[in-house]
């Protein structure tokens, strides 16, 4: 068995087509048809059924199918990061969520170019999941974003939690009221914007957001749609999940692709919406901000970089992400790195 194999089987496994597996690979279709025939004859097993147009996997090609391009993608990793080891680039790749940076990462990269001058920053719009794959396959160097993720080559840091405000339309009647509460704006339709959905591990069910809104009798909770949703289905959007801890539910919600288009359908006085503080500055002339009196209503900011290799000027990014936020008074627990190159 060898990594020619291999690769030719996860192409036509992946693509279910030797012309299309010998397109994306350059091999010729007979190549592929060997490398394939000589997989499978070393292991003893048929991964793909040649008779069906798609091709199908066999239920053991299936399996090794999964196992092998875990595998696989572990190799390039290794491979990618070994690379970097022995020339580490003088470029630093930042991936980032638009929400930070609205926020603090234009001061944070200003203070870490004042103290490195000599260094060269490339910012990258990249979501909090493609993070993950973006660091191992050395796309970026470290990643800034809102969700945490367990994966065993990725090393995460909380750097801070940074509370929510509402955005209501400048028109809106509660948008002169400071310190609002969640249940004054459960009867609002709500723009949800988070393409990223928290594990199921750490969100609500409804079932435990019945109870706890039948333990609030003063508030004013819409409870029909309380009842309505399917009993122990977990919430896992994120501002849904925010309203589910104070046991309320919007019954009105519209989903859009992005954090700007949520802030352009407040403006245009289509709903309010919850964002982080710092985008507080976006469209200041037909929205108002309102902190909200709930102190845990909050959004956390997570750093990502790989566990075995750190690019040698994440230290002193760290080291500027800490001075700006002493610079301001935020709150903060300072980290370290598990391990530096
Ligand atoms: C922050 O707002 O705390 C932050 C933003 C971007 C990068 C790091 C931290």
């Amino acid at each position: 068995m060898d990594l020619r194999q291999l690769n030719a089987f996860i192409a036509i496994a992946d693509l279910r087509s030797f012309s299309a597996a010998a397109t994306k690979t350059g091999l010729s279709q007979p190549s592929l048809s060997r490398l394939l025939k000589q997989l499978e004859t070393d292991m003893g097993v048929v991964l793909i059924d040649r008779y069906h147009r798609p091709l199908h996997l066999t239920e053991a090609g299936s399996f090794f199918y999964d196992k092998i391009s875990t595998i696989l993608t572990e190799i390039d990793t290794v491979t990618s990061m070994t690379q970097r080891l022995s020339a580490p680039s003088s470029v630093l790749n930042i991936g980032f969520v638009p929400s930070v940076l609205y926020g603090l990462l234009p001061e944070i990269i200003a203070t870490l170019k004042q103290s490195s001058p000599d260094i060269d920053v490339n910012l990258k719009d990249i979501s909090s999941y493609q993070q993950m794959d973006a660091l191992k396959s050395g796309e970026i160097d470290i990643g800034f974003g809102r969700f945490s993720h367990q994966d065993p080559w990725i090393q995460q840091i909380l750097l801070r939690h940074e509370r929510y405000v509402v955005a209501l339309p400048k028109s809106h009647p509660l948008a002169n009221v400071r310190k609002q509460r969640l249940i004054d704006l459960a009867n609002n339709r709500l723009i949800l914007y988070h393409q990223t959905h928290l594990p199921v591990s750490s969100t609500v069910t409804t079932e435990a957001m019945t109870q706890v809104s039948d333990k609030l009798s003063t508030n004013r909770i819409n409870r029909a749609a309380t009842h309505e949703a399917a009993p122990s289905e977990p919430i896992t959007e994120p501002l849904l999940h925010l309203f589910a801890q104070y046991g309320i539910s919007p019954f009105m919600t519209t989903t859009v692709s992005d954090l700007q288009v949520a802030l352009g359908l407040v403006a245009a006085g289509e709903g309010i919406t919850l964002v982080p503080a710092s985008l507080q500055t976006v469209r200041t002339e037909q929205i108002s901000y309102q902190r909200l009196v709930h102190e845990n209503v909050t959004s956390p900011i997570y750093l990502h970089t790989l566990k075995d290799f750190v690019h040698p000027k994440i230290p002193d990014l760290l080291t500027a992400i800490y001075h700006v936020y002493e610079q301001r008074g935020i709150t903060y627990r300072q980290q370290n790195f598990v391990s530096q190159a």
